[in-house]
This record gives C-alpha cells, sequence and structure tokens, in this order.
C-alpha cells in the first residue's frame, strides 16, 4: 500500500470509527394513569397498579367515536429506563415528537420542562439530572383539556397522549444545537436554482458544553441519489467554550442539478459532518434530503414548478383512524401517502396541524408539494398564554420542517372568522377580532424572517367581506378558500361565480382552494342525489362538477380535496356519528369510488384494476 493510501484509509478509519450522534427508542414499557396523581412525578412512586402501554399511544382511541363527551384532562405516563454507561462524558437529550396538548416532563423527580402544542417535537437536554448505568425515571403529565393553546375550536378530535415516539439522543459535548425549538441544528435551504447550476445555502449553530475552546472543521459532503458523492466542503471554525455559535456555509457549484418535482422527486443528500479540528474525530453528522426545484406563483395563470406551469391538485389530510386515534405507526401513515401518491395528487395541505416525521419524508420521497400550517382553527384568544403558545408552534414547525423540499408553503390559520363570529358575544368581539389582527400579522412577519424562501397562505371561509374589513385577506401571500357550497347549503355550481368574483375583488392574489368536501357513506345511496344526503352517488357527482370548476380557470392555482380520510370529529352527529366523513377513503382505508374517479383523472396513464 502507498503511503497517501494508508493515510487516506487511516482518515477514514478515524471518521467511521468515532463517537456520533447515538438514538435510541423509548416507546416500549410505559405506565399509564389516566387522571391526576399527587406525588406521581416523585422517583420513589409505586406506579405497579397503573396500566402497561407502550407509545405512540391516546387515551381517546375508544372513547371519542363512542361520545362527544370523551375524556379532555390530565393523565400520566411514567416509564424507567437504563441509561447505558457509554452516555458518561456525552451530552444527553430526551426528545418527544408529539405529546398533545401540553406536557410537564419530569426526570428522576426533577422538572425538566413544560411544553405547549400537541404537534411540534421537542428535546430536553437531560444531562444534568441522567443517572448513567443506572435506572432513570421518566415521568410525564399529560393534559388535552380545553386551554389557551391552539387549537382553541374546530371539528377534529383532540387525541391525548404521547402519541408519537420518544427518543433518547446522546451526543458528543460540542454538536450541532438541538435546543433550537426542536430543530436538529442544520438549516439546509436551495435559494438559486436552475437547470444550469444551483446554490446550496447552510446555516446553524455550534453547542459547546465544554469549558475548553475548540478549533472544528465542519464538513459539506452532497451525495447523489446512487450515493456518488458530487462534492465535498470544508469549513473552520473555532468555538468558545460553554457557548453557542452561529455558522453559515454557501455551496455555489452544483452543476446542471438533477431537478425535483412530482414526476421525478430526485433527491440528493447533504452530509454535514462537525469534525474535531485536531483528531480529525467525527463529532456529530446530520444528513438531509436536497431537492432542486424552484417555483413562484403567478395571480392570472396559477403555479409554475422549475418554469413549467403546474395546476396543484390534491387533497387534505388529518392523521387519525377510527379505534387508533391519531397513534398511529410510520407504516402508517407511508401507507395514507403512497395512497395519495397512486391517486396521481401532486400537492397536499397537511391539515389542520404539522404532522408526524414520516408524513414529509414521504412528500420529498414521492414529489408531493406540501402545505404545511399551525392548528390556528376557527378563532384566536386575547390572551398572553395563547399568543406566546401559537408563536412558538409557528417556529418549532418551521424549524423541524425547513429541509424538506416538499414544503412551499407555511400556513397559520384557518377560518379564523368563523369561531369568532358563532362563538363570542357580540360585546368581547372587537377585542377578538382586534387581537386577531395583530396575531395575524405577529405570525406572518415570524414565518418572513424565519423562511424568506418559501411563501404564506391563510385559509379563509366563504365570507370574504368579514375577512376584508378586518384586513385580514391582505396579509399572507396566498389567499386560500374554504369552499362547500353545495354541501352546506347552496348548488356547487355557484362555486365557479364566487371564485370569479373573488379573483375580481383581488386580482393580484393567487388563489388555491383549501377546501371542499361531501360527505359520504356505503349504505347510503341515491336515485336522485342530492346535498348533504350522505349517497356516494352525490358525493362523486359533488366532487366532478367542482373539479371541472376548478380545472376551467387558470386563475386558480391549485386545490386540496378535504378530506383524504374519514377522520374523528367527536361533536358531529351524523350518518357515521364521531366521524366526519367527507373523506374519499373510509377510514380503513377502504377507497370509495370518488378516490377512483380521482386516479382516473390525475393519472396521465391508464390504470387498470383487476
Ligand atoms: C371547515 C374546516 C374543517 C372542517 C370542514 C367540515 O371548513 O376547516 O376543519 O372539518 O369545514 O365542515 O367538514
Amino acid at each position: 500500500m502507498k503511503f497517501y493510501q494508508s493515510l487516506i484509509l487511516f482518515l477514514l478509519l478515524s471518521l467511521t470509527a468515532s463517537a456520533q450522534r447515538d438514538i435510541q427508542s423509548l416507546n416500549a414499557g410505559w405506565k399509564f394513569f389516566k387522571g391526576d396523581k399527587a406525588g406521581a412525578h416523585n422517583l420513589s412512586y409505586d406506579d405497579k397498579q397503573w396500566e402497561k402501554v407502550n407509545v405512540p399511544h391516546t387515551w381517546n382511541a375508544q372513547d371519542a367515536y363512542q361520545t362527544k363527551e370523551y375524556y379532555r384532562g390530565d393523565a400520566w405516563y411514567r416509564k424507567t429506563f437504563l441509561a447505558p454507561k457509554d452516555m458518561v462524558g456525552k451530552q444527553v437529550f430526551i426528545r418527544f415528537e408529539g405529546v398533545l396538548l401540553k406536557a410537564q416532563v419530569y426526570l428522576n423527580g426533577q422538572l425538566l420542562g413544560t411544553h405547549k402544542g400537541g404537534y411540534t417535537a421537542f428535546n430536553f437536554d437531560i444531562t444534568p439530572f441522567l443517572k448513567s448505568g443506572e435506572q432513570n425515571v421518566l415521568a410525564v403529565k399529560v393534559d388535552n383539556s380545553p386551554q389557551n393553546i391552539a387549537p382553541l375550536s374546530g371539528d377534529f378530535t383532540l387525541f391525548g397522549g404521547i402519541y408519537r415516539d420518544v427518543w433518547l439522543i446522546a451526543t458528543s459535548k460540542l454538536h450541532f444545537d438541538m435546543d433550537n425549538f426542536g430543530s436538529d441544528g442544520v438549516f439546509v435551504q436551495t435559494p438559486v436554482v436552475s437547470e444550469q447550476s444551483a446554490n446550496i445555502s447552510i446555516k446553524g449553530s455550534l453547542k459547546n458544553n465544554q469549558s475548553k475552546a475548540q478549533a472544528v472543521k465542519i464538513a459539506y459532503i452532497l451525495e447523489d441519489a446512487e450515493g456518488k458523492v458530487v462534492l465535498h466542503k470544508e469549513q473552520r471554525l473555532s468555538v468558545n467554550k460553554n457557548q453557542s455559535s452561529p455558522f453559515q456555509f454557501d455551496i455555489k457549484e452544483v452543476k446542471k442539478p438533477k431537478l425535483w418535482s412530482p414526476e421525478t422527486p430526485y433527491l440528493y443528500t447533504l452530509r454535514t459532518q462537525l469534525i474535531d479540528a485536531k483528531n480529525n474525530q467525527k463529532l456529530d453528522e446530520m444528513s438531509n434530503p436536497i431537492g432542486f426545484r424552484w417555483f413562484r406563483f403567478d395571480a392570472k395563470t396559477g403555479f409554475y414548478l422549475n418554469g413549467k406551469p403546474y395546476k396543484l391538485l390534491g387533497v387534505c389530510r388529518h392523521q387519525d383512524q377510527q379505534w387508533t386515534g391519531s397513534a398511529l405507526s410510520d407504516e402508517t401513515h407511508r401507507r395514507d401517502m403512497q395512497m395519495i401518491k397512486d391517486m396521481g395528487a401532486n400537492f397536499i395541505r397537511i391539515a389542520h396541524y404539522p404532522q408526524d416525521k414520516a408524513i414529509l419524508e414521504a412528500c420529498d420521497k414521492l414529489g408531493l408539494l406540501a402545505w404545511e400550517e399551525i392548528p390556528v382553527v376557527d378563532m384566536v384568544s386575547p390572551e398572553a398564554e395563547f399568543f406566546e403558545s401559537t408563536e412558538s408552534q409557528l417556529r418549532e414547525m418551521i424549524r423541524q420542517n425547513y429541509n424538506h423540499p416538499s414544503i412551499i408553503l407555511w400556513g397559520y390559520m384557518n377560518e379564523v372568522l368563523l369561531g369568532t363570529l358563532r362563538k363570542v358575544s357580540e360585546q368581547d368581539r372587537p377585542k377578538v377580532f382586534k387581537a386577531t389582527q395583530g396575531l395575524a400579522q405577529k405570525l406572518e412577519d415570524i414565518v418572513r424572517k424565519e423562511d424568506p424562501y418559501r411563501l404564506t397562505v391563510s385559509a379563509q371561509h366563504e365570507a370574504p367581506e368579514e375577512y376584508e374589513k378586518l384586513g385580514l385577506s391582505s396579509v399572507s401571500n396566498i389567499l386560500g378558500w374554504n369552499l362547500y357550497q353545495g354541501w352546506y347549503g347552496g348548488d356547487v355550481t355557484q362555486f365557479g361565480r364566487f371564485m370569479d368574483d373573488q379573483h375580481a375583488r383581488y386580482p393580484d392574489r393567487s388563489h388555491i382552494i383549501s377546501e371542499y368536501g361531501a360527505g359520504s357513506d356505503r349504505r347510503i345511496h341515491s336515485l336522485n342525489p342530492e346535498c348533504f344526503d350522505f349517497s356516494i352517488e352525490y358525493q362523486q357527482e359533488y366532487n366532478e362538477k367542482m373539479m371541472q370548476q376548478i380545472l376551467e380557470r387558470p386563475n386558480i392555482a391549485g386545490s386540496a380535496l378535504w378530506n383524504f380520510i374519514d377522520f374523528g370529529s367527536a361533536f358531529r352527529e351524523e350518518s357515521m356519528p364521531h366521524i366526519n366523513n367527507k373523506g374519499i377513503v373510509y377510514a380503513d382505508r377502504t377507497p370509495k369510488d370518488v378516490y377512483y374517479y380521482y386516479k382516473a383523472l390525475f393519472n396521465k396513464k391508464p390504470v387498470v384494476h383487476i
């Protein structure tokens, strides 16, 4: 072996054999109690009588499909786990992917913190409280009672529980900063893309928990879909002791990138490695998908991806399944996404809240352009707690999902005047209206700062004058419309005229039909299908007429039907009580007839079903 060959081998070995992020699942072996229990956070609390559960778990998997008085209150989870000895000398975090609606987390009797918001992940640094090589006790008090945290209202069930994965993550003392609103510490964008070349912009911060400064290198390695290294860049930095230091790097030379699109969702991988400059030891590594694409909206002619016109056509999706609630496995999420793709959709509105990591990963891999949003639904509260927790839900959503090339739109309000007009007394309305205006502007400003590369959207209901009066229709970049002419009343053929009026009202804005839908039930049929009869035939007729009007109008940039699935809606008492059955697939994911209508319409190649 020549000297340089052995040198390369040595360098490779020293990189691969070194310490980096270590991730373990904490999903199994929890104890659960529905209700409050004094002292349950204590290390020595006796939970022998509690129910044994694994997470993902929700306590509303049964009752929310049986009664509108489903349990909304406190519950406790406890888990004992052995922290491996090799965690000594590391920084150790616990990560919850989703706990609804508020979580207070204790380790060995010590309060780690409180998280508000049921749909975003959060981390706690548990290093000071962890006993390595010994048993540790986690105790989590979860509360899904109505409180000053979005969503305040809405028809969807609020399934309480630790309903997504829980992880134990160990990093080097010096690592990409995970305390950053639950992000993984590295933010990647492709601000300039063309068929000829592309730029990648990377930023983040390094957290040094050591009492000494350290010289480091960050290596940026771009690999194509086959794993071939396309380019490799390095940056040198020095990080002060006990501090966070920001970093930023631009890669300008990606020549002739393979573009990402719904037809060819080509993904590169960017590996960002943090390396000790003295001994070449790898300290941390993040791996992110890169999809090179560019997009724009035109008020008159719609949406463009990579310079080509595209009608955004797709679905909104809730995240539950009857008798399981929201505690679904990644496989179940992926199955839904594959069905949406097979139907020929190119667009998904992830409504009304951020969903499982598996959903966003599937959007990137399958080529589904995504709108993601926070759950400000029906109304806002003027209280400071509501404002603070909503702003942090927005920051968490953006920072945790920033690296998904499939995302093009951030949403922050849905039909925010509907609940106010229905539920707030006339006397209190001016205060709530003012708070709504203030919050809309605040959230818009946050997105602009957090992510100048995507656009914002909010969904209005069928009362444009109300939104206009308060100036709400002019805040976000894109206007979404939730329209139910032909279902809750009126005639589906009125829809097109309504939209023509909105274009005349806002000639310079781009519009998306963010919801339209009709309920159906496999047992109900009609020879004379009509509005609100829940027949399979009416759902079909409604969707065909609606789609025709959407397709006829180039100034409608796209649409997302409501909803992909029949979802849990505890307060509804319709043909399938406690379910909103506007799904185009049933709760068990059997397609309804209308699913095949869309499949035939959206797929360019014929699809044969045997
Ligand atoms: C609304 C709302 C949805 C709801 C839907 C419906 O427009 O945004 O959350 O489920 O209508 O009534 O089915």
